[in-house]
């Protein structure tokens, strides 16, 4: 196999087909089952784009009635989990106590992994898998939060929606209808974009018949690297770095002297802006004029607009987001959890799509070792 052959990290690669999404970086779009991002993000709720992802169509009220009547039963924090959780090192990051809930999931879950010859799942099942999952996570990362701030468990609140409650179960407090809004509209542009790498993750793993939750905690631990998921926390320690705008020009002086990623910026797909920022920023806007913090976006304008004049490379979700989620009040250690929670749904429909069309996911590898040679005898 000659060097052409070979794409590292599959770029530019395509591997399958999917009906779940369609990113378009010529028309720097992006479509949900053929609807723009923008406008169920601007109409729906999480709930209801979370049950397009999973059947392709937007529900019906008593559709969305049931779903939400699901979601709200497998909400509280489950017991062992809570265990297992508290058995993770407080010092540990919060990915790790959400990689271990979702394996404990799995393991508890009656119709879980199986055995190894139906761990697969039925169709049936893994819709219900990722239902009781999409509910599940929400008390996990709050608890995560809470118990690393010393705080007690908040329990949900069946009168609250998705959104508000996961709010009210993080702070404990009633949630503002402005914040709701902007966290409902980051959790449905997180929720799906074809073939990254976590979502890859999970169909390979799919793609071995082996079960859903597996899939989804190979994907969770691909999220957590800083070049993926792990880019909105980055975000937030570059802004505790640089402090103020005045201070942007200095800092990127020296980050890119010193060959530095600037996190939140550049894609693999996007070269010419992510579709998602525009929708995200926003409702950051919103949240700055809702907490009076117009210092926040005097830092986040000047470090991008100095940074595409030096670099010609465009901010990506993770550089509104970031903010946007440090103004409402989580932890830093908390925002790529919040990725796992709106990215299981996208997760589990390409889980449910792989498992439908399989073909084991096998590439090749070029060989550059030592030539063959024998032992001495
Ligand atoms: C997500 O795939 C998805 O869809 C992911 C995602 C999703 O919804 O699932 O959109 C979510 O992961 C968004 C990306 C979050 N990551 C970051 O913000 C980390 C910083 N970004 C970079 O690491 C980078 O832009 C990547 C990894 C995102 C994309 O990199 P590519 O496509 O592999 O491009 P590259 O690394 O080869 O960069 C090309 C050039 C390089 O310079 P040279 O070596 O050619 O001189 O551009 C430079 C890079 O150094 N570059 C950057 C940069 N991004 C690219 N330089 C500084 N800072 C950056 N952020």
């Amino acid at each position: 196999m000659s060097d052409p052959d070979i794409r590292k990290g599959l770029a530019g690669v395509v591997v399958d087909t999917t009906a779940i999404s369609k990113v378009n970086p010529d028309t720097n779009s992006l479509l949900y089952r053929g609807y723009p991002v923008q406008e169920l993000a601007a109409t729906q709720p999480f709930e209801a784009v979370a049950y397009l992802l999973w059947n392709g169509e937007l529900p019906t009220a008593d559709q969305l009635a049931a779903l939400r009547a699901t979601e709200r039963q497998h909400r509280a924090l489950a017991a062992n989990v809570k265990t297992a959780i508290d058995l993770v090192p407080l010092d540990a990051h919060p990915m790790d106590e959400i990689r271990t809930a979702a394996s404990l999931l799995g393991a508890s879950d009656a119709t879980g992994s199986g055995s190894v010859l139906d761990a697969s799942g039925t169709p049936e099942q893994n819709l219900e898998r990722s239902i009781r999952l999409f509910a599940a996570l929400p008390a996990i990362v709050a608890y995560g939060q809470r118990r690393r701030r010393g705080e007690d468990i908040v329990a949900p609140r069946d009168d609250l929606d998705y959104s508000a409650n996961f709010l009210w179960m993080t702070f404990g407090t009633e949630p503002d209808p402005v914040v709701v809004d902007a966290f409902n509209r980051s959790m449905i542009l997180y929720a799906e974009h074809s073939f990254n790498a976590s979502t890859f993750t999970a169909r390979v793993i799919t793609s071995t018949l082996s079960d859903l939750y597996s899939a989804v905690v190979g994907a969770i631990g691909a999220l957590k690297g800083p070049l993926h998921g792990g880019a909105n926390e980055a975000v937030l320690h570059i802004f505790d770095e640089i402090g103020e705008a005045a201070n942007v020009n200095a800092w990127l002086d020296t980050a890119l002297a010193e060959k530095r990623k600037i996190m939140g910026f550049g894609h693999r797909v996007y070269k010419h802006g992510d579709s998602r920022v525009p929708t995200m920023k926003a409702a950051l806007d919103s949240l700055v004029e809702h907490y009076d913090r117009p210092e926040v976006l005097a830092l986040y304008t000047r470090l991008s607009d100095e940074f595409v004049a030096r670099k010609g490379i465009y901010p990506n979700l993770d550089y509104p987001s970031g903010p946007a989620y440090n103004l409402i009040g989580f932890d830093t250690l908390t925002f790529t959890p919040l990725f796992v929670a709106s990215r299981v749904t996208g997760w589990t429909a390409h889980i449910m799509e792989q498992a439908a069309s399989n073909a084991l996911i096998r590439p090749l590898s070029a060989y550059d070792g030592v030539p063959e040679r024998h032992i001495a005898v």
